[in-house]
């Protein structure tokens, strides 16, 4: 590998600030040389400010509002969470899409305002197990890339998790074959929009645990993972940590 691995974790809605911080304690406590992984923390809004992430670990906001400030009652802005030493924004996860009805357009408003705040996205995509079995998993793809991706100029400041729906939470894993071939039309598709980018990071998410992290890190076109409930229990998480360090 020629890049860094990264592996972050998805924390939804779980741990208060003090589980968090005990969280964090016990992670740092957990490991030593890490020499080639990059760790995401990707807390609830309240977590966010319960402990100071040093690298190679890094502080994620799980959602945004686009507008800096404003009558947006229960919204929180970029600005905000960048005060609190915040590094990286998940958008477009498919609980926001299906629960929340965010659409493309919601998306691609996020991913300009966080990427002109200095933060970068980590942009979710991937297919319903309907989209699957119609055979239309990489029109999907297509669709969600290129529309939240609208107008902007530069894919360096991005991360994209491929996170196929039917997956998520669900112990089912998407299989290797799968997975590579998803990772392929991403790809595909953004050096297509992006033909003079060097290195794309594509994470793979979806029941991610430390008894497959090891095979599916080597499959080809995947750069780390967004890791779900795995990643509530410190053990397992770093399990998954150690076995893409050792790659
Ligand atoms: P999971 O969740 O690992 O629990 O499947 C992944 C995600 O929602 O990002």
């Amino acid at each position: 590998m020629n890049f860094t691995p990264i592996i972050a974790a998805n924390w939804k809605m779980h741990k208060t600030p003090n589980e968090s911080v005990k969280f964090y304690e016990n992670l740092k406590g957990s490991f030593e040389n890490l020499i080639n992984v990059e760790i995401i923390l990707s807390v609830p809004f309240t977590s966010l400010s319960s402990f100071d992430a040093e690298p190679p670990i890094f502080k994620a906001a799980q959602n945004c509002h686009w507008e800096e400030s404003g009558a947006y009652t229960g919204e929180i802005s970029v600005q905000m969470i960048k005060e609190l030493g915040t590094k990286y924004v998940i958008l477009g996860h498919s609980e926001r899409r299906h629960i929340f009805g965010e659409k493309n357009r919601d998306i691609n408003l996020k991913v300009v305002s966080v990427l002109k705040s200095g933060l970068k996205p980590i942009l979710c995509v991937g297919e319903t197990l309907s989209d699957r079995e119609n055979n239309d998993t990489e029109k999907v793809l297509d669709d969600q890339l290129k529309r939240a991706l609208k107008n902007i100029k530069d894919i360096d400041n991005i991360i994209i998790a491929y996170e196929p729906v039917w997956a998520i939470g669900t112990g089912l894993t998407a299989d290797e074959n799968q997975i590579e071939l998803a990772h392929l039309k991403i790809k595909e598709i953004l050096f297509g929009l992006y033909p003079k980018s060097q290195h794309i990071h594509v994470l793979y998410g979806g029941s991610v645990k430390p008894k497959n992290a090891k095979n599916l890190i080597r499959v080809p076109g995947v750069s780390g993972f967004l890791i779900g409930g795995a990643s509530l229990d410190v053990n397992s998480f770093t399990s998954i940590i150690k076995n893409v360090n050792i790659i």
